[in-house]
């Protein structure tokens, strides 16, 4: 196997680093305030194995039970433990084409065999009419709401179709859900075979902490806490996610700032020719005019801005962006004028 390969971590001083979806922003000041206040010689005892006052928070705050919630080291130990869980040799997974490039890589671990459902990319990545019927054979089936790297979303109805439709496992990764119009936690409520998975690396801006939690049906999670690592969330994470959790109003504050920048910079960008997939997330799928998304990523590059690259016949138009401060976004703006003049809207 290849093995999944993270975005790049620059270790030079870039003029714009939107590679990866950090937030642009500082996380909350209750993180400041709980490290400041955490007392250092706790550190000589193991944590709380089931990050109770954590999970007790987050399951009042979407009105569940604990024995809903399970707290992970990033929501990609989540998906370890989903794939650890309900996958095998026998057991395949479905999953979007194009999506998270981690899933594929977690698969090939468990020797699971994995169904591609490719998105309809003539009509900004939307979901195939026959999903249900493509997926039949799977255990797992992942629906990425918004999707990365395209950034879109799907139907809630749809959504609710497959819940009730699919005869296995339905896992929403909710990664930039907090920068988008709806979600599908209800959906962790109603049906029994749904798990819905957030992190607090996107919208909490505390992608260096590694904290993420799923919701779901009390015996899903049972089986998840059973093939988990007994520790597998250190006392500071426990302490300061819980402080970046407790303060929704600067979460929400700050994912409406995010979300303006965003849209204000596929506005720019569409006036300079660009195709931009209507994004719900904190960065932009778009296709530079000519349609060569490897130059004008090696342009930007070149410029000191660092973004996404995928190659590929259909990803390869175009590159990802996460949305930076506005000052970082009327720099890409700036140099991506250079690069395509206004009026110039050749395309590949
Ligand atoms: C769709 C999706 N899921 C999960 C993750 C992993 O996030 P975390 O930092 O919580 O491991 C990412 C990170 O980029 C992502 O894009």
């Amino acid at each position: 196997m290849a093995g999944y390969v993270p975005g790049e971590q620059p270790k030079q001083a870039l003029l714009c680093k939107l590679n990866t979806n950090e937030n642009a922003f500082a996380p909350s000041s209750a993180v400041k305030n709980a490290l400041e206040s955490l007392d250092w010689e706790r550190l000589r005892r193991y944590p709380d194995p089931t990050a109770d006052a954590l999970r007790d928070r987050i399951a009042e705050s979407f009105d569940v039970e604990r024995k809903n919630v399970i707290a992970c080291n990033g929501s990609d130990d989540l998906l370890t433990l989903i794939f650890r869980s309900f996958t095998s040799p026998e057991l395949a997974v479905a999953c979007l084409d194009p999506t998270y490039s981690l899933y594929p890589e977690l698969a090939k671990m468990q020797g699971a065999k994995i169904i591609p459902i490719g998105l309809d990319f003539e009509h900004d990545f939307a979901l195939p009419g026959d999903l249900l019927e493509q997926a039949k054979a799977a255990n797992l089936l992942i629906i990425t709401r918004p999707n990365a790297p395209t950034g879109n979303s799907f139907p809630l109805s749809t959504m609710r179709e497959v819940c009730q439709m699919f005869d296995g496992v339905v896992l929403f990764d909710e990664a930039y859900a907090d920068f988008a119009d709806d979600n599908c936690m209800e959906f962790a409520k109603e049906f029994d075979n749904v798990i819905v998975s957030r992190t607090f690396s996107k919208s909490y801006a505390l992608a260096g902490l590694r904290l993420g939690f799923a919701v779901g049906n009390a015996k899903l999670i049972e089986g998840l806490f059973k093939v988990k690592d007994s520790y597998n969330l250190d006392m500071l994470t426990q302490v300061v996610g819980l402080a970046a959790f407790c303060d929704q109003k600067y979460l929400k504050e700050r994912c409406g700032q995010i979300k303006a920048i965003r849209d204000d910079f596929a506005g720019q960008l569409q006036k300079l020719g660009f195709k931009v997939v209507p994004s719900q997330a904190n960065f932009l799928f778009a296709a530079p005019p000519d349609g060569d998304g490897e130059r004008y990523f090696r342009m930007l590059r070149e410029n000191g801005i660092l973004v996404r690259y995928f190659p590929g016949k259909i990803t390869g138009k175009y590159v990802r962006i996460t949305i930076g401060t506005p000052e970082e976004m009327q720099s890409v703006a700036t140099v991506t004028e250079k690069i395509f003049p206004r009026g110039d809207t050749r395309r590949g």
